[in-house]
């Protein structure tokens, strides 16, 4: 049983340990294998950068918690850099759902995309203004494997191997092949030099949307 008089010899035996080698004090609480740790003072700039970290903190969660403000929160910093993108004044959603606002992509973009894959990729086989050279002409109303987007999707995506025109499926993303082919639709019409006789069933819009099998 231990009294009163033992704890306090404990502790003052503690308080005056000191270390011969460095004659610096000893801490008390912890020892392992005879090895003990010295009561070393702190360096003062890392003293002031460890209160300064502490008064940082506690400023910091202030204001992602209390304040939950603009620059702190990811979230809201996105839909603000969003919202200022689109010139829009949407209110934020106070719910946290995610609303990813679609980019808005004018006819310019997808064509200036369209002509550029056009230019870099088709137009060696199908001409520089889509008159068809190897592959057909795309000015004229007359398709092979129909004019819809759908089926010019099918053709850009499988590819007509057997007559020389490769899969894109691996070299173009989804939206440059949309915009390839809003580029094709685009030169309808356009009547460039040197064309390429007319290939395939002539292509009226108005059918396909009826969803009727060309004949
Ligand atoms: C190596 C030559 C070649 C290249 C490069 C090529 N094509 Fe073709 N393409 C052809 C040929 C040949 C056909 C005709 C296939 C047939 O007769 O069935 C064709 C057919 C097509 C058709 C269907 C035309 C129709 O009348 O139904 C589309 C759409 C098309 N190509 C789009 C593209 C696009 C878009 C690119 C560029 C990403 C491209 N092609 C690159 C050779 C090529």
């Amino acid at each position: 049983m231990s009294t009163i008089e033992d704890k306090n010899q404990d502790s003052s035996k503690k308080q005056v340990e000191i270390d011969e080698a460095t004659n610096v004090k000893l801490l008390g609480g912890h020892e392992f294998d005879g090895i003990r740790e010295l009561d070393n003072r702190l360096p003062p700039f890392l003293k002031y950068l460890f209160y300064a970290s502490i008064v940082f903190s506690a400023a910091y969660l202030m204001l992602v918690f209390v304040f939950e403000h603009d620059s702190v929160i990811q979230e809201k910093e996105y839909r603000n850099e969003m919202m200022a993108a689109m010139h829009q004044e949407e209110p934020t959603p106070s719910d946290g759902t995610e609303t990813a606002a679609p980019v808005q992509r004018t006819q310019e973009d997808m064509l200036a995309s369209g002509a550029e894959t056009y230019g870099k990729i088709c137009s060696v086989c199908h001409g520089k203004f889509g008159e068809g050279l190897v592959g057909p002409n795309f000015t004229d109303e007359y398709w092979i494997h129909g004019g819809s987007r759908e089926d010019m999707h099918a053709v850009i995506v499988n590819g007509v191997i057997e007559k020389g025109m490769i899969s894109y499926k691996n070299q173009l993303t989804e939206t440059q092949i949309q915009d390839v082919i809003t580029y094709i639709q685009s030169l309808k019409g356009t009547n460039p030099p040197n064309q390429k006789a007319p290939e395939g069933e002539k292509y009226v819009p108005q059918q396909q949307e009826e969803k009727q099998p060309q004949s």
